[in-house]
């Protein structure tokens, strides 16, 4: 496993499940299991998730899968605890990247007999990845982040799923919620929560299967299940300040295991599901429901006309 000498069991450790001979060790669960009983922790996991989140298990659930490990782990957990899943893949059109991240994804519904979705983004949009890295620069990824959210959500809608799961994980919610707090950003804090009810009939419901899991086992299990996802970082997620926030848990958590898992949770205790307070327009442009009178993709689009895009 990746530079986890940590992770791996001593001399002689058993499963604290089944007592057989161990294949790894959680240090902040102080708990050492061999592949199988692993595979159950991970899954039951992703199982108390759902019934915190107080999922509703009967309704079809969307899967938004980048055919990177975390998305596809997502997918295989909540197939495999028999929940009614479709995958959504949204392709930025990014070369040497996408082609390769949508093979991930097509080889595992393809094996796996799962249904998907594609979106592609000069279709939806007029532009790709690349072109509109042209065009703007400076915080690129975030730009980018709100184009795969809006995308999301018009597919689902369109396909009538009232949920979608993403891959976020433990480390990624943990650093996330560091950063926010750093930079007191309350609002966005709210918005973090693990599971984000509807806010417009038109727009799903939002769950982080992954929210109880780290990075590490979502490795393991992927090796465990043999799902061939894609190793590679976006060739533009380059510059991205979330890595500072993550090495530093990293160095917690190294000095004093279950730092990450204490400070998310002890978060999601406190912080109650988010109530949408400000209520919603529908845009004069296209239609679809926003928080202004034009919506977040039109507004791209009239300053991509335009080409003021810096501003956005
Ligand atoms: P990221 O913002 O890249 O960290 O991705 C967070 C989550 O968004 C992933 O775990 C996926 O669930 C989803 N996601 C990211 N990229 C894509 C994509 N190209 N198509 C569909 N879903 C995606
Ligand atoms: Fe959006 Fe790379 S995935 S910039
Ligand atoms: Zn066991």
């Amino acid at each position: 496993m990746e530079n986890s000498s940590k992770y791996l069991p001593h001399e002689g450790a058993k499963c604290s499940r089944c007592r057989e001979k161990a294949s790894i060790c959680l240090p902040a669960h102080r708990a050492c299991f061999c592949q199988e009983c692993f595979v159950h922790y991970f899954e039951n996991a992703v199982e108390r998730g759902i019934k915190k989140m107080k999922l509703d298990r009967q309704k079809p659930l969307m899967v938004a899968v980048s055919g990177g490990k975390d998305s596809l782990a997502t997918w295989q957990a909540l197939h495999e605890l028999g929940l009614n899943t479709k995958g959504l893949y949204i392709n930025l059109q990014i070369d040497e990247f996408s082609p390769k991240s949508r093979e991930a994804v097509q080889k595992f519904a393809q094996e796996q007999g799962l249904d998907w979705s594609e979106s592609v983004l000069k279709t939806e949009l007029g532009y790709t990845i690349p072109e509109l890295h042209q065009k703007r620069q400076k915080k690129f990824c975030s730009l980018c982040g709100r184009i795969k959210r809006q995308l999301i959500n018009r597919v689902a809608a369109r396909e009538n799923f009232q949920t979608v799961a993403t891959g976020h994980n433990l480390d990624d919610e943990a650093s996330r919620l560091l950063g926010n707090l750093i930079d007191d950003r309350q609002d966005f804090v709210k918005k973090q929560y693990p599971f984000l009810p509807s806010p417009h009939p038109s727009i799903p419901a939002k769950f982080k299967p992954l929210y109880r899991l780290e990075k590490k086992e979502i490795l393991y299990y992927c090796e465990l299940k043999n799902i061939q996802y894609l190793n590679q970082k976006c060739p533009f997620s380059k510059g991205a300040t979330s890595k500072y926030f993550n090495q530093t848990l990293e160095f917690l958590e190294d000095k004093m295991p279950g730092t990450k898992r204490n400070f998310l949770y002890s978060y999601l205790k406190k912080e109650k599901k988010l109530v949408y307070e400000e209520p919603f327009n529908t845009c004069r442009e296209c239609g679809e429901p926003s928080y202004m009178d034009i919506c977040g993709i039109c507004r791209l689009k009239n300053s991509l006309s335009r080409d003021d895009i810096k501003k956005l």
